[in-house]
């Protein structure tokens, strides 16, 4: 029986760490299975920093990034260099993650080819065009294009059946971001000590990044930074900026140099799990981020108006807060401040999965292919 050629697309951070522990599982059973690998490189230096965790060595390295880089040139390269990749490599299903300019260009160029796509991630949603953007019709995008649509929850599943999705290509799996946080949890001797953090202060972790958050929301977020460190002596705040110029300008200029303020690179993702499970909140727009803190029991407050994970959200461990300095600085001392507020927050709860979403996907594909 010949094996089952599968390609394995990804190009950020995120993907990265979300689709590793599939490449892993792959590997496992290379009987079954001949395994690809192609890196879009949208991210450069937070990809390789994850290829390098989990020992990764692409086939193929479409090495696209461009300082500031736009969604058109994204889309394009992705788009026509994915034709060579798909001509050469023969996949009998092609797999892309999520919903970044790379996932959503690499599918589109599978269908072109008439490969099956599989989506890992798929269905969620917020059901506003521009929050995220262009997150949300990337994903729309990717689900209308794909053949096998793993959804991590319930709430994913329902929203691929309203999207017309046919049910029997609906696969509830879990979410392959806890398969990549339990694994990397259990093997890590992470070290912080170069942060300069002091154990004796609370340590909130700040994460944030995305497009909609560009100009004056991001200031905003620093401002209340501000205020927070200046009111409460016994905090600290670590932020890894994220490499996007667009980032970097406005929270150096903010942040640099404030007492009790760690601006720090983008982290590996086995310090940065440790730093997670270190902190005493977290404040981030991040998707994976809201998603991995749950199970660590850690209180979430989301910099956005709007999140396509609900889950945490109503069982009371992660909480929308928005942008405003106000009510930033409001939430995030009421967390200092009282007590019952915070254990409710940080009850330990995991909606996302349960570390075996790789393992039901590997089967489901041998199944439908094999
Ligand atoms: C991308 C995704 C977003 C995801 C985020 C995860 C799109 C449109 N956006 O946003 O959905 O949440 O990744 O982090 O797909 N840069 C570097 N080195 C890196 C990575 C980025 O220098 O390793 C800089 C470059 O100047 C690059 C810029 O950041 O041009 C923006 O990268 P890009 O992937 O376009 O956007 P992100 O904001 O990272
Ligand atoms: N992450 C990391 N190092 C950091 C910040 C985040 O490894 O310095 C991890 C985080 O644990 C999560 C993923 O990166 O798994 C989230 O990536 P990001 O926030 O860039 O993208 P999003 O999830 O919002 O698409």
């Amino acid at each position: 029986m010949s094996k089952i050629r599968v390609l394995t697309v990804f190009g950020t951070r995120p993907e990265a760490i979300k689709m590793a522990p599939l490449v892993k599982e792959f590997e496992k059973f290379s009987d079954k299975f001949e395994s690809m690998v192609c890196v879009t490189a949208q991210h450069r230096q937070m990809l390789d920093q994850v290829l390098s965790l989990f020992e990764i060595k692409p086939d193929f390295d479409l090495n696209i990034m461009k300082p500031n880089q736009d969604l058109w040139t994204i889309t394009a390269e992705v788009l026509v260099l994915m034709k060579d990749v798909i001509e050469k490599s023969k996949p009998d299903i092609v797999l892309v993650h999520g919903d970044t300019t790379t996932s959503m260009a690499a599918a589109l160029s599978a269908f072109y080819a008439k490969v099956p796509v599989g989506h890992v991630e798929a269905g969620l949603r917020t059901f506003d065009k521009y929050y995220p953007f262009p997150e949300e019709i990337n994903r729309v995008f990717a689900d209308a294009v794909c053949t096998y649509h793993f959804a991590p929850t319930d709430t994913s599943v329902e929203n691929l059946v309203k999207s017309a999705i046919p049910k029997e290509h609906i696969y509830k799996t879990g979410n392959t971001v806890i398969d990549a946080l339990l694994h990397t949890v259990t093997n890590n001797k992470a070290d912080l000590s170069y942060i300069g953090l002091n154990p004796n202060l609370k340590t909130i972790l700040l994460t944030s990044h995305r497009r909609e958050n560009f100009g004056e929301p991001i200031k905003n977020i620093c401002k209340a930074v501000l205020e927070l460190v200046e009111n409460n002596k016994d905090i600290q705040v670590v932020y890894p900026v994220h490499l996007n110029p667009n980032v970097q300008k406005p929270v150096h200029e903010l942040l640099d140099g404030v007492e009790r303020v760690h601006l720090i690179e983008p982290m590996e993702y086995a310090p940065f799990s440790t730093l997670m499970k270190e902190s005493h909140i977290i404040m981030t727009d991040s998707g994976g981020v809201q998603e991995e803190a749950p199970s660590l029991g850690k209180p979430v407050l989301v910099l956005r108006s709007t999140t396509e994970r609900p889950e945490a959200v109503e069982y009371g461990t992660v909480k929308l807060v928005g942008t405003d300095t106000k009510k930033i600085v409001k939430e995030v001392q009421n967390l200092l401040d009282n007590k019952d507020e915070y254990k409710k927050m940080s009850e330990s709860i995991n909606p996302y999965g349960d570390g075996l979403a790789s393992q039901r996907i590997v089967e489901i594909i041998a199944k439908e292919l094999g």
